[in-house]
Order: structure tokens, then sequence, then C-alpha cells
């Protein structure tokens, strides 16, 4: 089978629950913004993914949108100090977050011109902080660039979706899963969109325990449900 009909499937779902939970940060992407607009979009990505690293949605909305309110640019975080930018952390939790982020920001604004580089590449060598997923979720959202996301949502999603049967963690397995990912938003026009499902449906369909296999629109492709038809295992666990 190729990719289409399982991209299909997955937008398909998508287009149903994205507006559900109103999460401010998921703007349709807008392909006539010029850079500065880009940028900002980037920034705005920015800040909720890091933000959602270690916390949930729900919990994330009032925060994303206090920090928002008060510092809408780069440039305002920037101007920012530790302090203020810690009471705004106060209850999320990981607050070496908010130091990432500040430090991000006054290096972005000392030697970027303000704007976050327009590229997965450049933004992972040259940000602090942002590794290969943030740069992937924020490339994919904000830019509509072919970059793919793998945090520990999507990893459970595909073990299962390819029935990988070796510690996730392992360097074999997370080649694997990158390629997964990558061949999932490969050729799509709306990879941001492609990201944001898998890492949706990882969260509240295919969950640790008792993954609800019978809302999942890539059921039909899934390998580990596969198995669960042809013998008595349940789908399989993975953290
Ligand atoms: N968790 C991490 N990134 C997310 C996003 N863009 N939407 C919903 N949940 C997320």
């Amino acid at each position: 089978t190729g990719v289409e009909p399982i991209r299909e499937a997955l937008l398909h779902w998508y287009g149903q629950i994205r507006e559900v939970r109103g999460m401010p940060w998921r703007k349709p992407f807008d392909g006539s913004l010029d850079a500065e607009g880009r940028a900002q979009r980037a920034y705005e990505v920015w800040v909720s993914e890091v933000m959602l690293q270690q916390t949930q949605v729900a919990t994330v909305i009032p925060y994303y949108n206090n920090w928002m309110a008060k510092f809408p640019t780069t440039k305002d975080l920037a101007a920012s100090d530790i302090d203020t930018v810690n009471s705004l952390w106060k209850g999320l939790g990981y607050y070496s977050r908010a130091a990432r982020l500040l430090s991000g920001a006054q290096k972005v604004v000392k030697e970027l011109s303000g704007r976050l580089p327009d590229n997965a590449k450049d933004m992972q060598a040259k940000i602090p902080g942002i590794g290969r997923y943030s740069a992937g979720a924020i490339c994919s959202i904000a830019y509509n660039q072919c970059a793919s996301v793998l945090d520990g949502n999507v990893i459970r999603l595909l073990a299962r979706f390819l029935a990988l049967y070796a510690p996730p963690k392992g360097k074999q397995a997370q080649d694997i899963l990158w390629a997964g990912a990558e061949a999932f938003v490969e050729g799509s026009s709306r990879p941001g969109d492609v990201n944001q499902a898998l890492i949706e449906l990882g969260s509240t369909v295919c969950k640790v325990k008792n993954p609800a296999c019978g809302d999942c629109p890539l059921q039909p492709w899934c390998r580990a449900y596969q198995k669960t038809q042809s013998d008595s295992d349940p789908v399989m666990e993975v953290a």
C-alpha cells in the first residue's frame, strides 16, 4: 500500500478533531506571510511545543495565552529576565524549559536579527534547546516544510503501526521510527497537519493502556491491531 490512503484517513480524522480542544497556537498555515510573519508563527509554535513537551494540552492553554500576552514576540521575550520568565512558568514545572526559551530568544535577537532560522537544520544547529523534535514541529507547522516529528506519543503509535518489537529507545529502532515518521510527511502538502495528527492520535487514541483502536483512522493498516485479530494478544503495550 502507498502512503496516500493512510495519510488521507489520518487527515480526515484530524479535520474532525483539530478545533475541539481550542488550542490557540493551532492556526492554518498561511502561505502569504512574509519572512517576518513566518518567523512570528515559528515563535508561537516554538513556545507551544516547549510548553507541551512535559505538560498536557489543557494545562498548557492558559499558560500559553498569558505568555503571549506578556511576550508577544521573540524581541519582547529577549528583553525580559529570568525572574519574570519563571514567574510566568509558575506551576508548569521543569523550569529549565523557561530558561532555555529566554536564552534562545536572546540569541535569536543578538545573532539572527530577531528571526528564528527558516529551516530545521539551522534551527537545530543554532538554537540551544531546539532539538530534532522541536525543529521538525516548528518547521512543519509554521513553515509547511516536510520535517518530521517523533515524540513519546508518536514513538508508541509508530512502534505499534509497524509492529516493531524492539526496544523503542535503541538506535536501530530510533532509525526505523524516524524513517516511519518521515514517510508520513514526505510528499505531503500539509506536513504540519500530518505531524499534529500523529501527535494527537498518539496521545488521545493510541494510549499506553487500552488504546481505542475502534476510533483509530489507522486501524486498517496497523500491524499491531492485525495481530490482535489473528491471535489473542492485546495490542502491545509500548510506554
Ligand atoms: N503535543 C505536542 N505538540 C502538540 C501539538 N502541536 N498539538 C497537540 N498536542 C501536542
